[in-house]
């Protein structure tokens, strides 16, 4: 049964009426759902999920409102090489890209369409990127035909009925998204359908367009995230003069009360979510968080750059976390989250490693089978996810909510290096601040489909998911330090908190809430009170309060140790990269490079 047949009754907006009608005679669901956002609606999608044994609801007295899921084995992580840009030009998708002609893509992905919600519900799932009410702010509407994504879209956005009135007559971005799974009559689901064989995540940056399918996880899925937040919005963004980026944003007030703003773009897996929720071990020191993945960046009438997190949720890292690595994100996670891929154990409560010692007994893995802790095969999958409202966090930062955004201070590039990359240094100014980000390399993760542990160039942590040339990006972000002096612009610096003893290939520093101490240094440094010291590669402390910290033997001088083998190989390797943008890399940025050469020589 459709709920709604006439073209205007389904929203006031007649372009939306249109791609919805278009949409349900392309893919042929036996249900249409115009979604309101509101509680009792994700009551009853979740319901319906516990029924069809999809989710199974955790112990109601150790974690109200909450799920677990698991989804199938295939279909666990982003999946990179089904990722595609197709811009008009191949040369505006650039080297980095998947690229596929517009016209083709659109061929194929009508054919994958083609009736591919038979037997399903069609859910139009209207969402606001960014606070509402913002004019920073902007609408999806994601059409999809996964109640799962529903309720993750509900606890990541700003979605439903607010977000259809924000639209308003402007223009909204549409995402098409399927599991790829159309039923017979009669058919009985499979509690993850998905269709690894034929996966498509399809971004059409010129059109603003988001197609989607064969995948019901992660950022294949929820595209209000990494497609639209981040493959759309970088295209928009520099159209527009403003930059989409894969950024934590965080809140910082020193014992004095003075309060400061820091973004910080680490690869996917590698520490945002951590440091976007950090319980400081410095005294009187405290962070709040404003968002923990993504950030949309403008200049301000006033010259600083502002920041505000499109999300109103966490998508994040389960294993790994506990009461001492991230208290803040366990005590979000108390109620109302939904679990995909963790362990489960016999209390219907979540396991993951990480979380606090040995597994216990009577586990249910993530593949839904006993945990046989014998077979050296994790309980919880590495990407096994959260996903959980911001309004939970107990150090959620008001300021995430208004709409100017919030002014930077400094902005950090960080990746894991086992060995180079000194834990923090400041650069000369915002073109070498540029060169940190373009130059980032960082060890793969399982966010990511693929081999896990191999260093690959990862510019700006945006390799992934930035909508255009590499080469343009790199310009783009040099255009937009032009735009202020540079005394109004933030500090840039590049972190490190995954150096190794080369002897013992144990890490250096213990990362976590010790991280403040770097944080406290970049705070100092950003309004003049910390000194530095210059070397090559930039300005390192001069010293970190490492007060009441105890470091293994030798660290504090390997963790800052500048290697000029290590470095020259890094150069090198660097030129080589560089030549890939070939006529689009910026002359500044290779004059950045042979500066750092020569400063070694
Ligand atoms: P995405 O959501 O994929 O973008 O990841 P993220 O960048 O938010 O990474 P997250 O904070 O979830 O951390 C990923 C993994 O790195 C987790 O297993 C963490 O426990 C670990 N991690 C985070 N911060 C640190 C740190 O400071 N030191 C060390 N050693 N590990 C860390
Ligand atoms: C990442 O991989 O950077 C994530 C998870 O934040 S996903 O939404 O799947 O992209
Ligand atoms: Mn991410």
């Amino acid at each position: 049964m459709i709920e709604s047949s006439s073209p205007n009754r389904w929203t006031q907006n007649s372009a939306l009426n249109r791609w919805i009608e278009e949409a349900i005679a392309l893919c042929r669901p036996d249900h249409v759902h115009l979604c309101d956002g509101s509680d009792e609606e994700s009551d009853r999608i979740a319901t319906q999920m516990v029924e069809a044994g999809i989710l199974t609801p955790l112990n109601q007295q150790k974690r109200p409102g909450s799920f677990w899921c698991h989804s199938h084995p295939d279909d666990v992580a982003r999946v990179e090489e089904n990722t595609f840009i197709c811009s008009e030009k191949k040369e505006d998708a650039g080297p980095t890209n998947n690229w596929s002609e517009p016209a083709k893509m659109r061929e194929h992905l009508k054919k994958l369409f083609n009736g591919c919600m038979q037997g399903r519900t069609m859910y139009i799932v209207p969402y606001c990127m960014g606070p509402l009410g913002s004019h920073f702010s902007r609408v999806g509407i994601e059409i999809t035909d996964s109640p799962y994504v529903v309720l993750n879209m509900k606890l990541m956005t700003r979605m439903g009925e607010p977000a259809l009135k924000h639209l308003a007559q402007d223009l909204f971005v549409p995402g098409m998204h399927s599991v790829g799974v159309p039923l017979k009559k009669g058919e009985k689901d499979v509690s993850w359908p998905c269709n690894p064989t034929d996966r498509r995540i399809a971004h059409f940056p010129e059109t603003r367009e988001i197609w989607s399918y064969g995948s019901g996880y992660g950022g294949n899925a929820l595209l209000g995230k990494k497609c639209f937040a981040l493959r759309i919005a970088s295209a928009i963004g520099r159209d527009e003069g403003w930059m989409a980026e894969h950024m934590l944003i965080l809140g910082i007030t020193n014992p004095q009360g003075e309060k400061k703003y820091i973004a910080a773009a680490f690869p996917s897996a590698c520490g945002k979510t951590n440091l976007a929720m950090l319980s400081p071990t410095l005294p009187g020191w405290k962070v709040e968080c404003v968002g923990d993945d993504i950030a949309w960046l403008r200049i301000g009438s006033d010259g600083r750059l502002y920041a505000i997190n499109p999300e109103a949720g966490y998508f994040g890292v389960a294993p790994g976390t506990s009461m001492k690595t991230n208290p803040n994100a366990m005590k979000t996670l108390v109620r109302d989250t939904i679990f995909t891929n963790v362990a489960l154990t016999a209390e219907k409560d979540v396991w993951w490693e990480g979380i606090n010692g040995a597994p216990p007994p009577g586990l249910i893995n993530w593949l839904g089978k006993p945990h046989d802790p014998a077979s050296g095969q994790p309980a919880a999958h590495p990407n096994s996810r959260f996903t959980v409202s911001a309004h939970q966090c107990p150090i959620y930062d008001t300021a995430a909510e208004n709409p100017q955004g919030v002014p930077i201070s400094a902005i950090l590039f960080g990746g894991r290096r086992k060995g180079t990359i000194p834990l923090v240094v400041e650069a000369y100014s915002w073109a070498q601040g540029v060169f940190f980000g373009a130059a980032l390399s960082s060890e793969t993760t399982a966010a990511a489909k693929g081999a896990v542990g191999q260093l690959r160039h990862d510019p700006f942590a945006m390799l992934p998911f930035c909508g255009y040339h590499m080469g343009d990006y790199f310009a783009h972000w040099l255009s937009m330090g032009e735009k202020s002096p540079p005394d109004k612009l933030p500090r840039i610096y590049s972190v490190n908190w995954f150096r190794k003893d080369p002897s013992t290939g144990q890490l250096l520093w213990p990362g976590y809430g010790e991280n403040s101490r770097i944080l406290k240094w970049i705070f100092e440094r950003t309004s003049n009170q910390a000194p530095g010291r210059e070397t090559p590669i930039g300005i390192l402390p001069e010293s970190i309060d490492l007060s009441g910290l105890s470091l293994p033997h030798n660290a504090s001088e390997n963790l800052f140790r500048i290697d000029q083998k290590e470095w020259q190989a890094e150069i090198e390797e660097l030129k080589k990269y560089f030549q890939r943008f070939a006529s689009k890399m910026p002359l500044a940025l290779l004059a950045e490079l042979d500066s750092l050469k020569q400063r070694f020589q």
